[in-house]
């Protein structure tokens, strides 16, 4: 049962707002009454006596029934497990909770109110989660979680180090505020996301995406900053950092096996502006080229503006790489990660085109002559995408918009992302 908000105008003309979400939260109506009560002392005693008895009492008498009826929720460790290794958590407590560029939670003894209390009203820099990303249930799931765990000797590395001195300012700041442990040194992700909002990505934009993030993702990973805690001048210099590195057009590319026409196999390329149309960043001056699998030939292609098919070597781009190279070096005087070596070899099938248009999707298929090409999971750590086997280092590339903060400006950098231009590895989808 849901109360809902109660709007009270009294006559010095003072709006009070109680606001209330659910039975469980009934305690937060008995505050809020208190305190019109005390703002209001005796003057105004019969109206909100009134409105105690319609919109107040009745939910708190209810809740303490739901209280007696309902036993706290019993804590399974494998729920808390599940949960643990599908949230974001870990990026900042680590994998087995030993601590990182949070502190450690395995076997601290932690009580389910100190749980909630530290995602509900976090302690420090930590973002609040709410009841619709943990809930009651999930708190108590991961106390006994975090039970099971071994007792943490030491801590572990962060996921990505600081950047080093004579980083940009923005992106030292956002290290220093953890958005960096999830989005990675370059916030690549979160670029992408605002190229897609692309024209209404303005600075009140960006800031309620961090302030009141869970509006509009309720059940998303990231929770709400606070603005006593990540002020307004901080969040502005790290809006800055993302406008200088350049926000991103989010475009989407996978690879599907249609039927099989022996000896032949025909790969479906999708790819997919995510932005908003019209308002959204387009991909401009776009090379898309998949890798031929040593053994399959070339038969046909469908698709605007194929150039046909070449050596990598010969095409002057470098091929995506799969998975996240560098995050942290734990030796006492840590070195920047490198980029791994590209691999030129082998032959291409290639199109251009002069956009993907925000929102638009756009279609290729590649027939091979061999044996269907098998999905495999990309290993290392973190969490990696799927690719068919031979395929890897297919890559759409577009040269604008691209980068706009190389280096050696930028020395603590995200290794995927070309010097110039931008581009995004082809994944396997999923298969129906
Ligand atoms: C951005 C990094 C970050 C993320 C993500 C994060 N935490 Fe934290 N967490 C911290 C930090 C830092 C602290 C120390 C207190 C503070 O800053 O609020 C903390 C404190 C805690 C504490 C209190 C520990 C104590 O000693 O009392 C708990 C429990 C906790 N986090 C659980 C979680 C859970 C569960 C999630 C995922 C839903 C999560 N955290 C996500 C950084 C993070
Ligand atoms: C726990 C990992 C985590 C942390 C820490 C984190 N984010 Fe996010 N962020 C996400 C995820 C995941 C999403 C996608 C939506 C969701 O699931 O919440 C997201 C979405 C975003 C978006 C896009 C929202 C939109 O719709 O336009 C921006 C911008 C963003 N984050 C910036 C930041 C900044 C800045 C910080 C640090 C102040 C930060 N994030 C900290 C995980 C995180």
């Amino acid at each position: 049962m849901s109360v809902g908000k109660v709007k009270m105008e009294n006559p010095v003309n003072t709006t009070l707002e109680i606001q209330n979400r659910q039975i469980a939260h009934g305690y937060k109506v008995k505050m809020g009454l208190l305190f019109v009560k005390i703002l209001n002392a005796p003057k105004f005693a019969v109206l909100v006596g009134t409105l105690f008895v319609a919109t107040v009492a009745v939910p708190v008498l209810n809740r303490q029934l739901v209280l007696h009826a309902a036993p706290t929720p019993v804590g399974k460790a494998e729920a808390g497990k599940a949960f643990w290794q599908a949230q974001m958590c870990q990026y900042c407590h680590g994998v087995q909770a030993e601590g990182a560029w949070g502190p450690d939670l395995a076997s601290r003894g932690l009580s389910e109110a100190q749980i909630k209390h530290a995602l509900r009203q976090p302690y420090g820099l930590m973002p609040a989660y709410v009841e619709t990303q943990v809930s009651e249930q999930t708190i108590a799931d991961l106390q006994a979680f975090f039970s099971t765990l071994p007792k943490a000797e030491q801590f572990g590395p962060w996921r990505w180090q600081s950047p080093p001195a004579g980083a940009p300012e923005g992106q030292r700041l956002q290290s220093a505020f953890g958005c960096g442990q999830c989005h990675e040194p370059e916030l690549a992700i979160p670029r992408r996301w605002l190229g897609g909002v692309g024209k209404d990505a303005d600075f009140a934009y960006f800031s309620k995406q961090i302030y009141r993030h869970t509006e509009k993702y309720p059940q998303g990973k990231m929770g709400n900053f606070s603005e006593d805690r990540l002020p307004t001048m901080v969040l502005r210099v790290i809006y800055q950092f993302m406008l200088d590195a350049g926000f991103r057009a989010p475009i989407a590319a996978s690879l599907k096996v249609g039927a099989r026409e022996d000896p032949n196999t025909t790969y479906t390329l999708t790819l997919f502006n995510d932005g908003v149309a019209q308002r959204g960043l387009d991909a401009e001056d776009v090379t898309i080229f998949l890798k031929i699998p040593s053994g399959a030939k070339f038969v046909s292609e469908t698709g605007a503006g194929f150039k046909g098919v070449l050596p990598l070597a010969q095409l002057g781009i470098a091929p995506s790489i799969a998975n996240t190279p560098g995050r942290f070096d734990p030796s006492p005087t840590p070195k920047l990660p490198e980029r791994p070596k590209p691999d030129f070899s082998g032959e291409v099938a290639v199109w251009k085109v002069p956009r993907i248009a925000a929102a638009e999707t756009q279609t290729y298929t590649l027939t091979l002559l061999g044996p269907t090409a098998e999905i495999y999971r990309i290993p290392g750590p973190g969490p990696t995408g799927q690719v068919f086997k031979g395929f890897e280092g297919s890559t759409v590339y577009w040269a604008k918009p691209g980068v706009r903060m190389g280096p050696p400006q930028l020395v603590y950098r995200d290794l995927r992302l070309p010097d110039k231009g931008d581009q995004v590895a082809v994944t396997a989808a999923p298969q129906n």
